[in-house]
């Protein structure tokens, strides 16, 4: 099988999203220090600087994608509509995402009572809201994106990227509640989605 780690990280071993050693498996970040450190400790993988909102691949290159939790630091909109480009029709998205219990912690405990970091939690918490009422996010000063992450949320925007049979399940660990989601591009979708190049072409963004 082919899978796609975005926001990949320093690597994972991927054993418990059910990756085998015989899977052929990718991974993408925007953090080179840590794709190198992830090339290190899985040196048969393939590892790509670009951003999950614009990925380097032809569609269908895929038939799985993973992604534990680094959704929530993209545009979900734009990234999900990659996604689905790059999946196999029918192709499984399985990701995990953080709950807005994480960003409370991280505005309390974290960035209380420092100005700058309080700033940007409350620019996060009202993404969430955003992201939780549309299934859209807004990039913060155009520079960084984060998010919380709501069910409802997730489900107007999958279902708006093109996937379906949704499934959500919740686990709870030392960082707070976190939720994971699976889903499947359809068919119909995939064959609409167009890669992210048109529309850079046209606004000129520098990404990719
Ligand atoms: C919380 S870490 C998770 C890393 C890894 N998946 C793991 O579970 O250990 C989030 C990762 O997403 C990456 N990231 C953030 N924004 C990104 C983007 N727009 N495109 C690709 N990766 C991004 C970060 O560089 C970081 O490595």
């Amino acid at each position: 099988m082919r899978v796609l780690d975005l926001g990949c990280g320093s690597g994972l071993d991927l054993a418990s999203w059910g990756i085998v050693a015989s899977d052929e498996v990718t991974g993408v970040d925007i953090d080179k220090n840590r794709l190198a450190a992830a090339q290190l400790r899985f040196p048969t993988r393939t590892y790509q600087l670009c951003p999950g909102e614009c990925l380097p691949f032809q569609a269908a290159s895929f038939d799985r994608v993973i992604s534990s939790v680094a959704l929530p630091y993209m545009n979900i909109q734009k990234t999900l509509s990659e996604i689905c480009r790059v999946l196999v029709p029918g192709g499984a998205l399985s990701f995990s995402l953080h709950s807005p219990s994480f960003t409370f912690a991280e505005l309390l405990y974290n960035a209380f009572p420092r100005p700058i970091p309080m700033l940007f939690r409350l620019y996060v918490m009202a993404n969430g809201l955003w992201f939780h009422c549309t299934g859209r996010t807004a990039g913060f000063l155009r520079r960084r994106t984060e998010s919380f992450q709501t069910e409802r949320g997730m489900r107007i925007a999958l279902h708006r990227a093109g996937f379906e049979n949704l499934v959500f399940s919740r686990t709870v660990g030392p960082d707070g509640v976190r939720f994971f989601v699976e889903a499947n591009c359809s068919y119909r979708a995939r064959f609409a989605g167009r890669s992210c190049r048109h529309d850079l072409l046209r606004t000129r963004a520098t990404s990719c």
